[in-house]
């Protein structure tokens, strides 16, 4: 009789062993997903295939009856009156959405859009120069590479991403590429200026003084990635970014006009529309931590488009690897615990947190879990 389990395992085993060598047949162009559009593929490789959207329900997408909120920061810094009101809507939008836009914010347009350009820049250049910066060393201060998480999913996205690591040090402008060095650091005064802003508020909705937050840590690090996502032309089989939720404690995200992010709210994924000036912001998995589940870390991704290139811009507010800081451990805040509210989450060291983010890859579940108390 012949043992049909043994050749199923065996036909498995073919599978895994050809996608790694496709894998690494796709890494080793070092041309990114931009390499495939570029040599006019009409067909995605399969190792870009999502299977679990086959089965997806297309019923519940896209429901134009709620948005992300849009909050006006006029006056944030100088008008107490004004600031109570936006601490309130920063408050409630954590609660319901983990996500909101913020316009009126003093990061100059000129500034967003230049930074948006230079990511641009940096992916269309010639890809002899852009090859030497292809990089899966998480340590360097700026790489480029598609799929951080290549080798770990069971499927990969149609996006290429550069990285940098901007503090707690800033990066030497010689570590940076040409097409992009005065704009990274130019983006990230602003960036870090309205990050602090935002810890404030979020300290304050939490009942906390206004310092809490940056005290504990939560402005050290900054880590940006700016997104490339090609036009894709088999959209309905592949993701630009799976879904997923954020590292770090806080992400501040630009886009440009093409739009394509969704947020999963009330088990619907909502469409973000690109509003041209604004910074969209989430709550990322340690605010929900240290929050113990009062600001929600949601889920988010982007579909595959057929057309492209779709630019974005995210901020980070996390430590990196190899820094100090990373030592740093993390529980929920005490005065949010009580007899009502009891704690959810063990105290955990944030290179724990990131070497399971990594590890795991986007795979729509969340990090957190791995870090309840056990009832
Ligand atoms: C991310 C992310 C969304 C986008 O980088 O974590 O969710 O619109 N990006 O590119
Ligand atoms: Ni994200």
């Amino acid at each position: 009789m012949v043992d049909s389990s043994h050749i199923e395992f065996a036909a498995e085993a073919m599978t895994e062993y050809d996608r790694r060598s496709e894998l690494e047949g796709f890494d080793s162009t070092k041309a990114g997903v931009k390499g495939l559009v570029d040599a006019q593929s009409t067909k995605i490789p399969r190792i870009f295939v999502h299977n679990e959207l086959k089965l997806e329900d297309n019923s519940s997408h896209g429901n134009c009856q709620s948005n992300v909120p849009v909050i006006d920061f006029a006056g944030v810094n100088e008008n107490p009156d004004s600031r109570s009101e936006i601490t309130n809507r920063v408050r409630e939008a954590c609660e319901t959405w983990g996500f909101f836009q913020i316009v009126n914010h003093e990061v100059p347009v000129t500034v967003m859009d230049e930074m948006i350009d230079a990511v641009r820049r940096f992916h269309e250049q010639d890809i002899e120069v852009k090859k030497q910066f292809y990089s899966r060393d998480v340590t360097k201060k700026f790489y480029y590479n598609s799929n951080f998480d290549l080798y770990q999913t069971s499927a990969a996205n149609w996006r290429d991403t550069i990285s940098c690591i901007l503090a707690p040090d800033q990066p030497d402008p010689e570590e940076l590429p040409a097409v992009c060095r005065e704009i990274l650091l130019e983006y990230s005064k602003h960036v870090t200026k309205l990050g602090q802003t935002l810890f404030e508020l979020l300290s304050e909705a939490l009942g906390l003084k206004p310092g809490y937050l940056k005290d504990i840590g939560c402005t050290e690090g900054l880590f940006l990635v700016g997104h490339y996502y090609p036009a894709c032309p088999e959209p309905e089989l592949t993701l630009g970014t799976s879904n997923h939720t954020d590292s770090g404690f806080l992400t501040l995200l630009i886009q440009d006009q093409v739009g394509g992010l969704q947020v999963l709210h009330q088990n619907q994924w909502i469409d973000v529309p690109p509003l041209h000036g604004a910074v969209l912001v989430n709550v990322a998995d340690l605010l929900q931590l240290i929050t113990n589940d009062k600001f929600k870390s949601v889920n988010h991704r982007v579909p595959a488009k057929r057309v492209g290139p779709r630019i974005s811009v995210a901020s980070f507010f996390r430590t990196h690897f190899g820094e100090g800081s990373e030592q740093r451990i993390y529980g929920p805040i005490k005065e949010l615990i009580s007899e009502e509210n009891p704690q959810i989450y063990r105290e955990i060291f944030t290179k724990d947190y990131l070497s399971l983010y990594y590890k795991k890859g986007l795979d729509g579940t969340s990090p957190l879990s791995y870090f309840k108390l056990l009832k």
